[in-house]
């Protein structure tokens, strides 16, 4: 273990006591009924007290390395968000990122929240199909995108009316702009050095998160300003961002912990933080913490794990001797990983739980606190987590038995509702309790220790997939008649999407179907959605009322006993 440095959360058994969140508005600065927005408290804010010529970020892409100070994200976020004011974007539109990782997407996304437009951040790895439903349900008015994304935008603008804006970051000013396309260049724009910042509450709309569920489409997560609240200060206290360090948070923002901690946590802080933009290679990954002298590094376990394969020669050629604290998210983080990183940093990683729809870390292992590897740690002050049994949901009092990890709503960052689904909201309560759809134990300590999700999604290095989204992309296929979509375990990314497929008559099994079938996936929805493998069968196992029966497929998989499966035809 390196030496001792003082946590920013100090005793994690004295926070607890009459711990308040008002903590954090008053080290923000906010009182009940002012304006609160995202947008201005990380950039304009930071400016404001002083901060504006420190470093905001450091961005590395194939094209090379970028630097911006505080105050130029200040005026980039400005000139975007004047850009779209002038388009005629009003508050609560919804405009969707569709962009790499380049700097327009952090400045954009600050940018639309100043204009107090909902930010809808999409992967840019989706396809077509992905990015219709998702624009679709939102009914979003805009998109900003790159020309090589453009191309996915153009075939589905047809089925969305809403969709009035395609707004290139990129445009060379050679091919013409086709239907609906505008372009807007941040370098080539004039700065904007005031920007009146729609007047945000607590409770106006900010950021729209997609996410999967075991049934139906994805659904939108709708987050509010307020959530600053809860990400400032999770982000201080189990992140423990300080004034010097350089913070490295591998998250897309297409994904919550990319904007929570990958742009809100950090800038909200006046935090310097990194962003790489170039795939994942274990070289890579560890120049860039050691050219950086990255402090502070937020990642997952699938990468962790990838890390680990590559083994120790690519580490052994890196002075990593800056970084001080390490944390994870997205999937269970296996205790062979927290070991492998004490022995080769010399510091453990420190598991968080959360979700897109808890908007902020709810269990951690914090900085300071014993870490039991293969643990998610315990509940943040303020949150009041407890399983609890299925059928009841009554909090399980003996230590160690399995149930449902459930929350008291009411913390800062908590969902409001599902977008256009106040049905699925409302689901997720029951008994006075946020059901997360998660299974866990608790031990004799107050630990929690996950077990698994207690629905059908499968989460492949870290990124939940619907088995719903993946076979209805599969019956596009005309040769696909019926399948059925399950998670398959798998060494590095914990979990890969494998498919059953019955084919429909005249058609034959055949390895260049297998792989048509395939691609046909990955470009309709994405890489990590398409199957890893497809086993062509001639019927599924179905319940007696016809529904597929997801869960026998998925425990042949796993090599599990399904016992009596009567019970699970009762079930479904
Ligand atoms: O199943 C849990 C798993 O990821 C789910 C949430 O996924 P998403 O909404 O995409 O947000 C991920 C990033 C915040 C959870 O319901 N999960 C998340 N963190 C952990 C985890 N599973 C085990 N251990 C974790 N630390």
């Amino acid at each position: 273990m390196k030496g001792v440095v003082t946590s920013n959360i100090g005793s994690y058994e004295e926070r607890l006591k009459g711990f308040d969140w008002s903590i954090a508005e008053t080290e923000l600065g906010y009182k009940k009924g002012d304006d609160i927005n995202i947008g201005w408290y990380c950039s304009d804010r930071i400016c404001r007290m002083g901060s504006g010529a420190k470093t905001a970020l450091i961005w590395e892409g194939m094209s090379g390395e970028k630097r911006y100070t505080f105050d130029e994200l200040r005026r980039a976020a400005n000139a975007v968000a004047a850009y779209l004011k002038g388009l005629g974007i009003r508050p609560e539109d919804r405009v969707c990122l569709f962009l790499d990782r380049i700097p327009e997407l952090y400045f954009g996304f600050l940018g639309v929240l100043k204009t107090g437009a909902i930010a809808q951040p999409l992967f840019s790895a989706f396809g077509e199909e992905a990015l219709r439903v998702r624009m679709e349900n939102a009914g979003t008015r805009a998109v900003i995108t790159q020309r090589k994304h453009a191309a996915k935008v153009r075939k589905i603008i047809d089925k969305l009316p809403q969709l009035e804006f395609i707004i290139l970051v990129d445009h060379d000013g050679k091919k013409p702009l086709l239907a609906r396309e505008t372009a807007f260049s941040l370098e080539g724009c004039a700065p904007v050095e005031h920007f009146e910042c729609h007047s945000t509450k607590a409770e106006s709309p900010s950021v729209l998160h997609y996410t999967s569920g075991t049934t139906g489409q994805p659904k939108g997560v709708k987050h509010v300003h307020y959530s600053l609240i809860a990400q400032y200060l999770t982000a201080k206290w189990v992140l423990d961002l300080k004034e010097d360090d350089i913070y490295w948070c591998t998250a897309d923002p297409g994904w919550v912990t990319g904007t929570s901690y990958g742009i809100i946590g950090p800038w909200s802080q006046g935090i310097t933080q990194c962003v790489l933009d170039v795939g994942f290679s274990a070289e890579a990954w560890y120049k860039f913490i050691e050219k950086n002298k990255v402090t502070l590094w937020y990642s997952a376990p699938t990468a962790i794990r990838s890390l680990m394969k590559a083994g120790d020669a690519a580490l052994k050629k890196h002075d990593l001797s800056s970084l001080r604290h390490l944390a994870s998210v997205g999937e269970p983080l296996n205790s062979e990983a927290v070991l492998w990183s004490e022995k080769v940093f010399g510091l453990p990683f420190h598991d968080t739980f959360w979700q897109t729809e808890t908007g902020c870390i709810l269990i951690a292992n914090v900085p300071g606190m014993r870490i039991k590897p293969g643990s998610m740690g315990k509940p943040f002050p303020g949150i009041t987590a407890a399983v609890v049994d299925p059928k009841t949901h009554e909090p399980i009092q003996d230590a160690g038995k399995v149930g449902l990890i459930a929350i008291r709503p009411g913390w800062p960052a908590m969902m409001r509702t599902y977008w256009n689904n106040e049905k699925a909201y409302q689901g997720k309560f029951k008994n006075g309790w946020y059901l997360t759809g998660d299974r866990a134990r608790i031990d004799k300590d107050g630990y929690f220790w996950f077990v698994g999700r207690d629905d059908d999604v499968i989460n492949t290095a870290g990124h939940l997939v619907s088995p719903f989204e993946v076979e209805s992309a599969l019956l596009e296929h005309p040769a696909v008649g019926e399948s059925a979509v399950v998670a398959k375990p798998d060494e590095v990314n914990m979990e890969v999407v494998k498919a059953f497929v019955c084919l429909k008559p005249g058609f034959t099994a055949s390895f260049d179907l297998d792989l048509e079938i395939m691609n046909f996936v990955r470009k309709k929805l994405s890489p990590l959605a398409m199957p890893q493998q497809i086993e062509f069968v001639d019927s599924l196992p179905k319940t007696r009322s016809g529904k597929i029966m997801r869960r026998l497929l998925r425990a042949k998989e796993w090599g599990e006993e399904i016992g009596d499966t009567s019970t699970l035809e009762e079930e479904e």
